[in-house]
């Protein structure tokens, strides 16, 4: 027997990495039912694993109800077969061009998640993992003390200071749907608020790593937003965010309802970021430019870990050095021209 999986949005960049792991995992005959509406990826991502019987993929949307009730007949059919089935929801408009626009983020992120939930629900999954963001930590998202825990309180930035806050706000919200369905005892699982999280296998420059390294290979300087002149954060490798998603799974007595922060202590300035890329591509004195202000974003984020820490015995494996390497050897050989 194994787990059965359901994941949401399994093209993207956790989604796709999760799907890496469960299979790589030999010890156990685990099978995964994933979908994904190919809203910020493509089929690429999971390329590899396409051929593997465990795991079916479908392109289907989250907010299409009749595709998501066919995915719940399919669920119904295979459980039975497995020790337990697990739903993970990544699906979400996620990259920051998006999530100024309310409505699609209303959508998908609370929406979506919720009626996902309830499916789980349904199907009497045993557990469900909610990815959340530390976004909701919006300008108190650091302090001197080792980083904000999940239960600080939350100061959040309002309508009239960012749109954005919509984003934050949405996820904050789906937290609460799945407190209510584990208090209620209908299902075990948690929510992650993760933290800047970033994958060598990024194709297109949304995410700050990418941007910087196509922009040093492209037009041979970077122009960063002003903010980037104090601007510090940590960067978590996807590898280390899906083995946190794993390690929870894996913890049932960590799935009580409440949030875990998913990140790592390694704080860096996105100008020295820049730096570190331009050092590692050969750049010698690397131009960086400054323009455009983005309100509402925290000068820190830097997020205490001692919970999953304690709880799963989770902690990162890839440091920001063997990551950016990674990044910066992928992005490269992915660009090249012909
Ligand atoms: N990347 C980060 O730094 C970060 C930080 C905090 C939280 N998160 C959260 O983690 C989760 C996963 O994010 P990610 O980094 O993998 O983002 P991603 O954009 O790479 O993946 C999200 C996936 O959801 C898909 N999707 C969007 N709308 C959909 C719909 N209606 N139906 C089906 N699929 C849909 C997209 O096509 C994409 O493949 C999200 O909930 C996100 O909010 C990510």
């Amino acid at each position: 027997m194994g787990t059965l999986y359901v994941i949401s949005g399994v093209t993207g960049m956790t989604g796709s990495e999760l799907v890496r792991q469960i299979l790589s995992d030999k010890s156990a005959n685990h099978h995964v039912i994933g979908f994904d509406n190919f809203y910020a990826s493509s089929i690429q991502t999971v390329q590899e694993c396409l051929d593997d019987e465990r795991f079916e993929f479908f392109e289907y949307d989250l907010n299409d109800t009749a595709q998501m009730t066919d995915i719940e007949s399919r669920v119904n059919a295979l459980k039975n077969s497995f020790d337990e089935t697990v739903y993970i929801n990544c699906a979400a408009v996620v990259h920051t061009e998006h999530f100024y626009h309310v409505y699609e983020t209303f959508e998908t992120n609370v929406t979506g998640m919720n009626a996902f939930l309830q499916q789980a629900l349904r199907t009497k999954a045993e557990k469900f993992i909610n990815c959340s963001t530390s976004e909701v930590y919006s300008m108190n998202s650091w302090n001197e003390n080792g980083g904000v825990r999940e239960d600080d309180y939350l100061t959040l930035s309002d309508a009239e200071h960012s749109q954005r806050t919509s984003y934050a706000v949405g996820k904050l919200l789906t937290e609460f749907f799945i407190k209510d369905a584990v208090d209620s005892g209908r299902i075990k699982g948690c929510s992650i608020r993760f933290a800047n999280v970033y994958s060598k296998n990024e194709r297109y420059p949304k995410h700050i790593i990418p941007f910087i390294i196509n922009s040093f290979k492209e037009n041979g300087k970077v122009v960063l937003l002003e903010n980037s002149r104090k601007n510090r954060r940590t960067f978590l490798n996807n590898f280390d965010s899906c083995s946190a998603v794993l390690a929870l799974v894996s913890t049932g007595s960590a799935l009580d309802g409440t949030v875990y922060n998913v990140a790592t202590d390694e704080e860096i300035t996105i100008i020295d970021l820049a730096k570190k890329c331009a050092a590692k591509m050969g750049i010698k004195d690397p131009v960086i430019e400054f323009s455009g202000y983005r309100e509402s974003d925290p000068e820190r984020r830097l997020l205490s870990t001692e919970k999953i820490r304690m709880r799963t015995g989770w902690s990162p494996a890839v440091d920001l050095d063997k990551g950016l390497d990674e990044c910066i050897e992928n992005y490269l050989a992915l660009t090249q021209k012909p």
